[in-house]
């Protein structure tokens, strides 16, 4: 039977039982967020691979329901979940911190991660087959993965990434190794305008023999923005160039905001 999704796509009607705090009630119908797979599967892919190639970034969602956001945030307290903790401003990457993620990574990230991959493993192969390089990305994660272990690229990459008043992340790229899967999402966890002002999602491209262009992302709670991690094609009079791209966060005003960053490709 096919599930109704409504409220985009999050929640699909129930008449079972489920968690309390996690039922909505729309329209009279008790409402059960969708599984992750489903919520992925819903969004508009077209749409999202034309903006990608078209400008190397895209929003999509939201993803996450306000309670999935709050018991991401409550997981970085948790410290036996991560492998390591980054304070950005001893390796002068900023100013806030983040945590990676050890393996089994918790269950909403694992999904994610695994269910954001495919769609986005047919966009990065059309950008392989752009740039005429020979590297052709598996279509599931797992294969994908079993490929940077192999390479020595073992340790987990989703990281959780804390900012209080006046943090912010310099322009970078995450790279880990020789390996990249050319393209990353980050959702963000806080709302905006209640829980920190400032601190927007920043993308600055650089093309070949021109000036910087630079992008503001506005992101609402839940929502995700993928992008390019490194490089995307671009087309120009002389065929398809590899436009340079970096992404940052610019200063959080007040409070303090949160976002899960999902990376495909695992650490050396
Ligand atoms: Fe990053």
């Amino acid at each position: 039977m096919a599930t109704a999704l409504v409220r985009a796509d999050l929640y699909r009607e129930t008449k079972g039982s489920g968690a309390m705090r996690q039922m909505s009630i729309h329209e009279g119908r008790r409402m059960e967020p969708a599984s992750v797979p489903q919520r992925i599967e819903a969004l508009r892919w077209d749409d999202i691979a034309g903006a990608l190639d078209e400008r190397g970034w895209a929003v999509a969602g939201p993803l996450l329901t306000p309670p999935e956001c709050e018991d991401l945030v409550a997981t970085y307290g948790e410290l036996a979940r991560f492998r390591s903790r980054v304070v950005m401003e001893r390796h002068g990457f900023g100013r806030g911190e983040y945590q990676y993620f050890d393996y089994p990574l918790p269950d909403l990230v694992a999904e994610l991660r695994r269910a954001l991959y495919p769609p986005l493993a047919g966009v990065a192969n059309g950008w392989n087959a752009a740039l005429k390089t020979d590297a052709e990305f598996p279509p599931q994660l797992d294969r994908y993965l079993a490929r940077c272990h192999a390479a020595g690229q073992k340790r987990p990459t989703p990281l959780l990434l804390k900012y209080g008043a006046d943090d912010f992340n310099c322009l970078h790229r995450d790279l880990y190794g020789p390996l990249v899967f050319p393209l990353q999402a980050t959702i963000l966890l806080s709302e905006p305008g209640r829980d920190f002002a400032g601190g927007e999602f920043l993308l600055v491209e650089q093309r070949p023999r021109a000036q910087s262009r630079a992008e503001v992302v506005p992101l609402a709670r839940g929502e995700a923005v993928i992008f390019a991690v490194h490089h995307r094609p671009a087309r120009g009079t002389r065929g398809v160039y590899r436009v340079a791209m970096r992404h940052g966060v610019s200063r959080i005003r007040s409070g303090n905001r949160y976002a899960l960053g999902i990376i495909f490709h695992d650490a050396a």
